[in-house]
């Protein structure tokens, strides 16, 4: 009985002790209040449509904030007093929600505060997609669509829509990559269903893509 007990209480202080690391990270991943963007300059439009591509090879080094901050926004940031967004949406649903998942955790981006909220804490990268860079380049960007925000519309409209919503925000990330000189691919190999258990989302949240961005492998 004594044995027992004492087996069960030490596998006990063996779980108690591997929890409060995580516990710990978990509260330790703080809300980050990015500089604000820098929403002049940047390359000519027909300049950077030149340039934009897909690259699949990423340096490890961690985007400064002030950049995060600038793709953030140029990607689905707020550009009008209106709370209107950088990208076109459906029924101005505002349905995409952009996860930033980052070494130390992953975090939702809220455009009208421009801040960075914590989600989970921990490196989840590997698993916000099926290709190994995603592992180590420093910023991956996964689109949620939220359903509850597409309201009664057609069955039509609430399968169409959220997908072409994405692409446009995909497609300005590209273009401020392009723009900077950074490394961007637009994913749609992800294993959706381990992504959601890790961004703990709701079943009427759905992954639509996720974009890889980082500093170009010299
Ligand atoms: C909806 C969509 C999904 C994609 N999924 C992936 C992907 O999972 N992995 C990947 O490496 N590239 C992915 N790509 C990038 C394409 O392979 C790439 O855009 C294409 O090869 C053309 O190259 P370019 O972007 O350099 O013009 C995807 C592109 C789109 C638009």
């Amino acid at each position: 009985m004594c044995l027992t007990y004492r087996s069960f209480a030490a596998t006990a202080a063996v779980i108690v002790m591997s929890l409060v690391p995580c516990v710990a990270a978990a509260q330790n991943l703080k809300p980050v209040q990015l500089p604000a963007p820098r929403t002049e300059g940047g390359k000519p439009l027909m300049d950077v449509l030149k340039s934009r591509q897909s690259a699949r090879v990423f340096s490890p080094d961690a985007l400064p904030q002030q950049v995060l901050s600038n793709l953030l926004w140029a990607a689905f940031g707020v550009n009008r007093p209106d709370g209107r967004r950088t990208a076109p949406s459906a029924r101005n649903w505002q349905e995409i929600d952009i996860y930033v998942v980052l070494p130390e955790g992953a975090y939702l981006y809220d455009a009208k505060s421009h801040a960075l909220k914590p989600v989970v804490a921990g490196d989840h990268r590997a698993v916000t997609g099926t290709q190994a860079y995603v592992a180590t380049a420093p910023v991956n960007l996964v689109y949620v669509a939220d359903y509850a925000r597409t309201g009664q519309a057609p069955p039509e409209e609430r399968e169409l829509f959220p997908p072409a919503d994405a692409g446009c925000v995909a497609e300005n990330a590209y273009l401020f990559c392009a723009s900077e000189g950074l490394a961007v691919v637009v994913r749609g190999l992800i294993d959706r269903t381990a992504l959601a258990k890790v961004l703990n989302l709701r079943a009427d949240q759905k992954i639509i893509l996720a974009q890889t961005i980082g500093f170009p492998k010299k």
